[in-house]
């Protein structure tokens, strides 16, 4: 979602910074990107450390000049059953999913304020509306979190006109399914939703583009579910 979405901005025109801890994905993304005629720089940032982070927010604004969008989206996900989650495996999905958005959004933060202009789009999930289909509870925790942080964040840069929004996914066809789920298990889970299929990270990255743009200037700590009926809530 994350590859997606950073090439639907730059189809928008958005110079991207593509930051993953995954270096080679994040480049072959930025070298897609490129070979589009778009603007792309890859950063190899881990978003649970917080001078990785401003080291990011630094290559992207020597690069760039500046931040006026930043999408958070890097996540994990693990299948866990309560009784089963180690302490280590609670702190990484809670630290990456969580503490890595308050991070990267504590990075511009400044910039933005100092301009009045930002965009933030937070990547939550259905599982914090609800509770994760496939991900244990440790999943479902940060992601009701990572929503409480969104509309804090949101309600302190008001006063700055800034937008801090999220995007609430149910079922959406990528890795993270994939490695989460047999051909069999998979069925079951679309069967489930009455669109009748997953979505796509396309269908994702379009309401990123919204949440990015001048369309949505007004909208401020609201979040969009996508999940072609599967939770109405
Ligand atoms: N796929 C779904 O159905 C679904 C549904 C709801 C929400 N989400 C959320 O959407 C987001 C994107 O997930 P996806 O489905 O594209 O999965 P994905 O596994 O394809 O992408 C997740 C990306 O996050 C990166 N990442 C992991 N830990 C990181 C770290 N510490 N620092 C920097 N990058 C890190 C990974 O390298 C990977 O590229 C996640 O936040 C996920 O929780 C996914």
């Amino acid at each position: 979602m994350g590859a997606a979405s950073a090439r639907a901005l730059a189809s928008e025109g958005a110079s991207v910074v593509v930051a993953d801890l995954n270096g080679a994905q994040a480049e072959q993304t930025t070298r897609q990107i490129v070979e589009q005629g778009g603007s792309a720089l890859a950063v190899e940032v881990d978003v649970r450390d917080a001078n990785a982070v401003a080291n990011m927010v630094r290559q992207t604004v020597d690069t760039f000049e500046t931040v006026d969008i930043l999408a958070c989206i890097a996540g994990v996900l693990q299948p866990t059953a309560v009784d089963d989650i180690s302490e280590e495996e609670w702190r990484l999905v809670v630290d990456v999913n969580l503490t890595g958005v308050f991070l990267c959004a504590q990075a511009v933060l400044p910039i933005m304020k100092e301009k009045r202009f930002g965009k933030i789009v937070i990547m939550g999930s259905m599982a914090g509306r609800a509770t994760s289909t496939l991900g244990g509870a440790h999943y479902t925790a940060s992601k009701a979190a990572v929503l409480g942080f969104m509309r804090h964040l949101a309600r302190e840069t008001a006063p700055f006109e800034l937008n801090v929004n999220a995007i609430n996914p149910g079922i959406i066809d990528t890795g993270m399914i994939e490695a989460t789920t047999t051909e069999e298990s998979l069925r079951g889970v679309i069967n489930g939703i009455p669109f009748g299929r997953m979505g796509t990270p396309e269908e994702v990255a379009d309401s990123v583009l919204f949440l990015s743009s001048d369309a949505s200037r007004y909208i401020t700590g609201a979040a969009i579910d996508i999940h072609g009926g599967e939770v109405i809530i």
